[in-house]
């Protein structure tokens, strides 16, 4: 056998980072490492690709295994068929596979059942053997924000990253996982470094802009990022990131109360009338929506569409964070069969399953779904009764600080509404501490010290939001 030979031989049986794969076709891999990459770098369709790829080499199983993980990221009842049936075909050859493979297998296996923090412990099994998997290290990575789980999200990263340097292909995106990690652990300056060093390998690298956007909004530098955001947006304005940073953007906006951007960004980008949005798109609609209320702005008729697109998921209880989105759209837009059909559907689920869900919605989605019909029908006591206990564990309904903000913005306000003065310049002042350049923290202040008929306090308050405004 020629040398030549033996070297495409060996490199068939690992993918481009030395990670073993047993499917011996090279054109099958580089297919893989393209999908891989599109999910990377939120680009293309990478289930179209990797279907491509399986139709022309139907054994392999490391391919099976991507579309079955790649999909249990989508969080949606109407794609567990196709990671099923995914997973099937893996069942089908698995006397063939590595053990990377089986522990990727045994992964899905686990969501499959509803195990998902078992599932983060496969594929960091998969991770601690092969510490440059990279699909294993995104599957946790993202499954940890998903799960709330916040120092994994870092530490699946930083088990590794000793071993991982710009000459290995990727590296770019381990720096944003480590990132995006770093920054919901507020070590907002070492994750804003590796960003932007991850920026600096990839310009166009979505979740590093996602990172620093990240990065912007929890330390208040809204004008800084509104023009972070801008000089990059002709790069990851075209990625499927889009709307989420596009949301980010509008965060900034509405902390200096530019509400006309808000609007704009909202109707040009979030408002998912002229296409069929993802549920990602959706939640942040929703998120955006109700925050625009919650500062007392006007949605005009924008919430009818979005819970036309939540409505047939009202009985999902897949996950509680879309649930809570669900919820939100319904008690605006008023529909309270949605509402009931939603909230009976979680007391069924509550009842009578065990998965991983299960806990996320008993301890913060059910509660926060209640309360939020509360502050719909203006019981704002009851609101404040039921927020009050759980806004410290919000973390575990999953996603991020940024988006999880809403739960104690609305209990700020429900507090302010119902007249407990004294409650709510405390959870100002919380606020105001953690994040001293927004101006509705301050504005909230204000509003909670007029309530009490400290007049002086309150025109201090109002002086600095404005100030900040006027920045
Ligand atoms: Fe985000």
């Amino acid at each position: 056998m020629a040398a030549s030979d033996i070297a495409t031989k060996s490199r068939a049986f690992t993918d481009i980072r030395g990670v073993p794969v047993s499917y011996a076709d090279n054109r099958a891999i580089e297919g893989l490492e393209e999908a891989i990459e599109m999910s990377l770098s939120f680009r293309g369709d990478a289930i179209a690709r990797i279907d491509e790829v399986l139709k022309e080499f139907p054994d392999f199983i490391m391919g099976w295994l991507f579309k079955a993980g790649w999909l249990t990221q989508t969080m949606e009842t109407r794609i567990y068929k196709l990671m099923i049936s995914a997973l099937s075909e893996v069942e089908k050859r698995l006397k063939h596979a590595n053990d990377r493979e089986i522990g990727h297998y045994e992964a899905v296996r686990a969501w499959v059942n509803g195990d998902f923090f078992a599932a983060v412990q496969k594929w960091e099994a998969v991770l601690f053997k092969y510490p440059k998997d990279l699909l294993a290290m995104e599957l946790v990575h993202y499954t940890d924000v998903l799960l709330g789980d916040i120092a994994g999200q870092r530490d699946v990263v930083a088990r590794a990253l000793t071993l991982w340097d710009e000459s290995v292909p990727g590296y770019e995106f381990v720096l944003g996982f480590y990132a995006f990690g770093l920054e919901e652990n507020r070590d907002f300056s070492h994750a804003e470094e590796l960003a932007r060093q991850a920026l600096a390998i990839r310009p166009d690298h979505p979740y590093a802009v996602h990172a620093v956007s990240h990065v912007m909004e929890m330390r208040g530098r809204q004008t800084g990022g509104i023009r972070f955001m801008g000089e990059r947006a002709n790069q990851w304005g075209t990625s499927n990131f889009a709307n989420h940073l596009w949301w980010h953007t509008a965060l900034y906006h509405l902390d200096l109360e530019q509400y006309d951007r808000v609007y704009d960004i909202f109707d040009n980008h979030l408002d998912s009338r002229r296409k069929d949005g993802n549920k990602y798109e959706e939640l942040d609609a929703a998120a955006l929506l109700w925050r625009i209320n919650l500062v007392g702005q006007s949605s005009g008729d924008r919430w009818t569409h979005l819970a036309d697109k939540w409505e047939p998921a009202a009985q999902d209880t897949l996950y509680a964070f879309n649930d809570v989105h669900a919820m939100l759209t319904f008690v605006s837009d008023d529909r309270t069969e949605a509402q009931q059909k939603l909230l009976s559907a979680n007391e069924r689920y509550l009842e009578s399953a065990s998965d991983a869900n299960v806990a996320m919605s008993r301890e913060i989605g059910l509660p926060f779904c209640l309360a939020m019909r509360d502050f719909k029908a203006e019981r704002y006591r009851e609101c404040v009764e039921r927020l009050l206990p759980v806004r410290y564990m919000t973390h575990r309904l999953g996603g991020s600080y940024a988006q999880r903000d809403i739960i104690g913005w609305t209990l700020l306000e429900a507090a302010i509404r119902a007249g407990r003065f004294d409650l709510a310049i405390a959870l100002a002042n919380e606020r105001t501490a953690l994040k001293p350049t927004s101006a509705q923290n301050w504005r909230a202040l204000a509003r909670a010290f007029q309530g009490l008929g400290d007049t002086s306090n309150a025109n201090r308050a109002t002086a600095k939001a404005q100030s900040l405004i006027l920045a």
